[in-house]
């Protein structure tokens, strides 16, 4: 039997860097799935949160210079606003930092102590800050952490233990009677064929890192950020709380949805550490794949991260939130890239889903004089197609197939493309020679699907579904808004506000635009304005002589034009000291009036290969400092003459 709540989570993000697609897409996923939850009735409980303790997050605070705390505290607050631009309905967001969370860890220790699983020893091994694990000498690839290759270090100290190996057996069972534990199936066997291998018992303490939970009775120990950060999923219900209604209410939850990176936490030691709490198991554990960028994970530590900020900007929540779930297949890894999504937004969007519903509410406006037709209309062809997308779409999304649940979508809307065409609303209005009965019957069936794939569409597209539903006259709170039934479009109710809803785009001139912002913008959307690194700090470091290959110069600005239908770019004339001038191509016309730079000096890049900007060569490129997006030029201090070196 269902029951009536649903409890659905996210992994907690470390803070050690702001969150990116990867971290967008976990969010994204869970939010799809807890709207389509609310949507069929559901009570739905959605949790996401940061993870902050850590010797990662010790790393990188030390490399900006800054305590954990400060930099914990910074990267938080650029969650609420982003996940708001995504529309994301969270219930609830935890921090690992806060007392509620020490008080459901301190008491899953106790339960874990009581039960006679944890015993105190001494631990040497390869540990890896990266993953947070410790790796045996044998499972080292190159020396390195067999999970992403990142380096690990030797680690000696005095350790709590949880007897994981106690486990193996009560583990292995639980997976064979709940085979739907782990999803999808590959996943499933990856975890059984591990602990079938055996298991070894786990350090769960650290007393080198001063950075995490005190250990109950021990504060010179603090709690392995796993164990730590694991708890959040009950912690975050009042559970070890005065007041543990909301854990008897969600408790256990109904999916946790992971990256496949972690799947073992959640499927090895996290229901191992609830079985010797005594507390129930979660329902489903779900692996995804990982976006992917030039073949390898999008990551902070391989320097290949996307951030949405340009699209989100651009186009808002809803086409990143279609492109995520209907590129990737749920639970295998795909590629991310502007192009792919550019394509994916003219192509389903503009062309598609915009398209069909901007012909037929056209037709409707114009021979129903702005509202819906008089008649409502039973059996036919697309009542047929959508009974029978209807049933899939329910189907895929209640088993995490979001891709092809849009697929159905989208056959839906060719479906009303397609007897729009060979109906031809147009010819039989001629023919009958006005608004008959059949021209009313082919507009209903055409909205009414429309209406059907904007009510699907309302868990991954809820700002889009929304709008083409008040396109048709339909308000967000009506039975119309929600109901997968044919026949709820009301008749001669009024149309409403016309508009487009995916207006197309240029290819070539939005890739243009980022790719200046991108050039144009050193430094990106830090945290902080990054401090230098110092020695031994997890940012990469380069030599002099890799710095030495970028030739940087004072330039002269002696012309300078806006390029026209651009918000940004600026064509500059700029003397580099070589005896003529280089044109250089710059995002910097936000804040720059082409007067105020010719004559300024600015520091330049000579040995940038030549690049082209909205159909205008740039050979070479401009420093500035990008606050919030605002580009601030770098100046110089005198008349220094063009092309004098900088270092
Ligand atoms: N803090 C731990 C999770 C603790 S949960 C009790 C952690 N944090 S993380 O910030 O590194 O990653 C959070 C999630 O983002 C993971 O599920 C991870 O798989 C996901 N992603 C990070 N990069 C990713 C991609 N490039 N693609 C898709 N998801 C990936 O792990």
């Amino acid at each position: 039997m269902t029951s009536r709540t649903f409890y659905i989570t996210t992994p907690i993000y470390y803070v050690n860097d702001l969150p990116h697609i990867g971290h967008i897409y976990t969010t994204v996923v869970a939010d799809v799935v807890a709207r389509y939850q609310r949507m069929r009735g559901r009570e739905v409980r959605f949790l996401t949160g940061t993870d902050e303790h850590g010797q990662k997050i010790v790393k990188a605070a030390l490399a900006q210079g800054i305590t954990p705390e400060e930099l914990a505290n910074r990267v938080v607050r650029r969650y609420p606003p982003l996940w708001q631009a995504l529309g994301i309905t969270n219930d609830d967001f935890i921090r690992t930092t806060e007392p509620r969370h020490w008080a459901g860890v301190h008491e899953m220790i106790r339960r874990m102590e009581a039960r006679g699983d944890i015993y105190k020893g001494n631990y040497g091994g390869w540990y890896c800050a990266g993953c947070e694990a410790f790796f045996p000498q044998t499972q080292l690839v190159e020396g390195k952490c067999p999970e992403q290759g990142h380096p690990v270090e030797w680690l000696e100290e005095e350790s709590y233990f949880f007897r994981l190996s106690a486990y193996q057996q009560p583990l292995l069972r639980f997976y064979s009677d709940h085979p739907d534990f782990i999803r999808p199936e590959s996943r499933y066997n990856e975890v059984v064929r591990f602990v079938e291998g055996g298991l070894k018992d786990l350090s769960v303490s650290r007393v080198s890192l001063p950075w995490g939970i005190p250990w109950p009775g021990d504060p010179r120990h603090v709690v392995y950020v796993w164990l730590d950060a694991l708890t959040n999923y009950i912690s975050a219900l009042g559970f070890g709380s005065q007041d543990p209604s909301l854990f008897e209410r969600f408790w256990p939850a109904d999916l946790h949805l992971v990256g496949k990176d972690i799947l073992r936490f959640h499927c090895v030691y996290w229901p191992a550490f609830l079985l010797s709490a005594g507390l129930p198991l979660p329902r489903q554990v779900y692996g995804h794949g990982w976006w992917l960028r030039d073949d390898k994970k999008m990551s902070k530590s391989f320097g290949n991260v996307v951030r949405p900020d340009h699209l989100l900007e651009r186009f808002g929540a809803d086409p990143l939130r279609y492109f995520m779930l209907r590129e990737m297949t749920f639970g295998q890894d795909a590629s991310f890239s502007d192009e792919g999504f550019l394509q994916r937004y003219n192509a389903d969007l503009a062309n598609g889903l915009g398209n069909a519903a901007a012909r037929v509410l056209a037709m409707t406006r114009r021979y129903y004089s702005g509202t819906t037709p008089p008649v409502r209309c039973g059996a036919n062809v697309l009542a047929d197609k959508s009974g029978e997308v209807v049933a899939r779409y329910v189907a895929c999304m209640d088993s995490l197939e979001f891709h092809r649940a849009l697929e159905a979508v989208w056959e839906l809307v060719s479906a009303v493309d397609g007897y729009v065409n060979e109906k031809q609303p147009w010819a039989i209005f001629k023919l009958e020679g006005g608004s008959s009965e059949r021209l009313g019957r082919v507009l209903y069936n055409s909205l009414e699907a429309l209406r059907l794939a904007a009510a699907m569409l309302a868990p991954v597209m809820p700002t889009t579904s929304r709008r083409l539903l008040a396109q048709m006259g339909i308000a967000p709170e009506s039975r119309a808004a929600v109901a997968l039934s044919w026949g709820e479009l009301p008749t001669l109710a009024p149309l409403g506000e016309e508009g487009a809803l995916f207006p197309r785009v240029d290819v070539q001139e939005f890739l243009a635009e980022v790719t200046v912002n991108e050039t144009s913008e050193p430094g990106g959307q830090s945290v902080a304005p990054p401090p230098a690194a110092p020695a031994g700090a997890a940012e990469e470091q380069i030599s002099i002589e890799e710095f030495a290959r970028v030739k940087l110069v004072v330039g002269l600005i002696t012309a300078a034009e806006r390029i026209p239908k651009s918000k940004k770019l600026v064509r500059m004339q700029v003397d580099l000291g070589e005896g003529k001038q280089r044109q250089i191509v710059a995002g910097i016309g936000t804040r720059y009036a082409p007067e105020q730079l010719v004559g300024r000096r600015a520091v330049f890049v000579a040995n940038l290969k030549p690049a082209v900007l909205m159909g205008v060569e740039s050979q070479g490129m401009v420093l500035a400092a990008s606050v919030e997006g605002d580009p601030f030029l770098l100046g110089v201090d005198g008349e220094v003459p063009p092309g004098t070196g900088v270092k």
